[in-house]
């Protein structure tokens, strides 16, 4: 039996038609938007899924949801979206979140503008009875006329071939070409322009960037949130609910149609259309472009942990549902391994480290630390697994990159004050203002080395305005940010905030202790990624993330996959240092290494009081 959901937010009012028994999180995953956070993929863990429910039917609280609200919430109406099941017509509330903050910018790369995937347009010879080759033949020919021998292509591709019978007629054909092959081939329109996109799919965000191939003029950027984040905030929640019936095609279409409708968004935004779309440039996490390609990522989950591909490949991007039309090349980067994927090597090749004297290290920090160091005689690179922290989840008050997180905190006049995105009132805490309020309240006194945030009677002996801060909660004492709203570090928030900052360090220790080489021998240290970009360098080394030693050689390169993305669409140099940086990278398996253990129980101490 169907009922109604009715949907309020700040903006607007939707009905869908839900069947009985549906949990609130599934049916919500019909509308075209991430209505509510899911980081634990509706595991019940999270708690990040509150929903209010205004009026109607659904089922009782269960034991979770007890668990993680309280029973004056629950009494208030307050549910968790993915526990609540629906009984009856039912009217829910969802919390207004703002807008996200993504990072868009990225370095810029000067490599020669020479696109891989370029249109050429051609008069093959019209077919007659004395001649009676066929059409692909006819067209290799006149392309290999109008173009350099190393240029011009030896085949063309079977989804090309429609385009090419209907085109080969004796007039103007426009080939899309790629490598030594035609991708498409279409009657030539006149006055169309070629354009690429460059994408980055990360885990949290997407990241789509409009580029003219001619000019190599950048037309406009769009960054959303992922569209899979219903499934779950880590690769591991995807991974998981992508082994659950229909899954994968799910994963794979939400992915598939939102850069679809970014690429038809920009593109109206510039005045273009979607058809003129030649080239697309894709990075992402390994387990990210399994899902866009549809190829089940199940084994990057599980020892020895081998994706199903990792070679970087050319495909037709209608094929993959990117376009509409058959004359646009997807261009998928290349990864090293299941955890430092395309993302982190288009990264290295936009800020050219494959070419780079000396040793840099670059870290792209999420709820993995991808890492790597070396240079052009060769590149050490891992993957650490922080958590969620550092995206806002599992952290009791945390919260993405939106507006009203308190991104920064500081001691002034010996009190602790706050910044938030937007400068909105506080409304949680995002991983930027995870690690500075740890250095702060190290700092003030307030956590102790050991990670403990002080107790009744310590709390007494500190300044009145630092000790007011500790109070006692219902699962130990915490730490305020904001009383009034209640913002604050709970015990067990600074502990997960603790494995994730030892994973990050332990792992940089391994890979220069894997390298031979110490801190004094890293030239310089490159933070990638958008909680790298928001990363207070002071606050990163107060609380031993970053090695203090190395403060001075930071450089904040921003979105750098999606820059060496946008690069690889126009130049070949780019897309070629992409498998360049694939082959000077050497992959260190953390698991099991006795150095790594030993490091990473050494790092969950935070640094002494300077
Ligand atoms: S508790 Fe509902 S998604 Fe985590």
């Amino acid at each position: 039996m169907k009922h109604v959901l009715r949907i309020r937010d700040r903006l607007r009012v939707e009905t869908l038609d839900v069947e009985e028994g549906t949990s609130v999180s599934e049916a919500l995953r019909a509308l075209d938007r991430e209505a509510v956070e899911t980081p634990c993929g509706g595991k019940g863990l999270c708690g990040k899924c509150r929903i209010l429910l205004a009026r109607g039917e659904l089922s009782a609280p269960d034991e979770r949801e007890s668990r993680l609200l309280s029973a004056a919430e629950i009494a208030a109406g307050s549910r968790l979206a993915c526990r609540a099941r629906l009984l009856g017509n039912a009217e829910i509330e969802l919390a207004w979140r703002g807008e996200a903050s993504i990072v868009t910018a990225g370095p810029s790369s000067a490599f020669a503008l020479d696109p891989p995937a370029r249109r050429v347009a051609v008069f093959p010879t019209a077919p007659k009875l004395e001649d009676r080759s066929d059409d692909e033949a006819r067209l290799l020919s006149a392309l290999a006329g109008a173009l350099p021998p190393d240029r011009a292509p030896s085949r063309v591709a079977l989804a090309a071939l429609p385009g090419l019978a209907l085109a080969a007629r004796g007039g103007e054909v426009e080939a899309l070409i790629a490598g030594d092959e035609v991708l498409g081939a279409s009657s030539r329109r006149a006055g169309e322009r070629s354009l690429g996109v460059g994408v980055d799919i990360g885990t949290t965000t997407v990241l789509c960037r409009l580029v003219d191939l001619g000019s190599g003029e950048s037309l406009g950027a769009r960054t959303e949130l992922n569209a899979q984040r219903g499934y779950g905030a880590d690769v591991l929640s995807r991974i998981a609910a992508s082994e659950e019936g229909g899954g994968l095609e799910a994963l794979r279409d939400r992915i598939r149609s939102q850069i679809a409708r970014m690429i038809v968004d920009l593109t109206l935004d510039a005045g273009a259309s979607a058809e003129e779309v030649a080239s697309i440039a894709l990075a992402g996490n390994t387990t990210m472009l399994h899902l866009l390609a549809g190829v089940p990522p199940g084994a990057i989950a599980r020892a020895p942990f081998t994706p199903a591909f990792l070679a970087g490949r050319a495909e037709g991007a209608a094929a993959l549902g990117l376009v509409s039309h058959p004359g646009c090349a997807a261009f998928l980067l290349p990864g090293v391994s299941a955890y430092v994927g395309a993302d982190i090597v288009a990264g290295m090749a936009a800020i050219r480290l494959h070419e780079s004297p000396g040793n840099s290290l670059y870290l792209d920090l999420g709820t993995n630390g991808e890492m790597a160091f070396g240079g052009r005689d060769g590149i050490l690179c891992c993957a650490t697994a922080a958590g969620p922290a550092f995206e806002g989840a599992g952290i009791e008050k945390g919260t993405g990159g939106f507006e009203g997180a308190i991104d920064s905190v500081w001691i002034e006049e010996g009190s602790i004050r706050y910044g938030t995105i937007g400068g909105r009132p506080a409304n949680g805490i995002c991983g930027s203002g995870l690690i500075d309020a740890l250095a702060a309240f190290l700092d003030a006194g307030i956590v102790d080395e050991t990670g403990r945030v002080a107790d009744a009677d310590e709390a007494g002996a500190l300044p009145p305005a630092l000790g007011a801060l500790v109070a006692q909660g219902e699962d130990g004492p915490r730490a305020y940010l904001d009383r009034k709203r209640e913002i604050y570090l709970s015990q067990a928030d600074v502990r997960a905030a603790q494995l994730a900052k030892a994973a990050i360090a332990a792992g940089i220790d391994t890979l220069l202790l894997a390298a031979g080489r110490g801190l004094d021998e890293v030239d310089r240290l490159y933070l990638a990624g958008g909680f790298g970009s928001l990363l207070d360098v002071h606050g990163a080394t107060r609380v031993g993330l970053l090695p203090p030693e190395l403060a001075d050689r930071v450089l904040v390169v921003g979105n750098a996959a999606g820059a060496g993305a946008t690069a690889a669409c126009l130049s070949r140099q780019a897309l070629e240092a992409c498998s360049r940086v694939v082959s000077l990278c050497k992959y260190v398996e953390l698991s099991g290494r006795s150095d790594f253990n030993a490091a990473y129980i050494e790092r969950m101490i935070f640094p002494e009081r300077g």
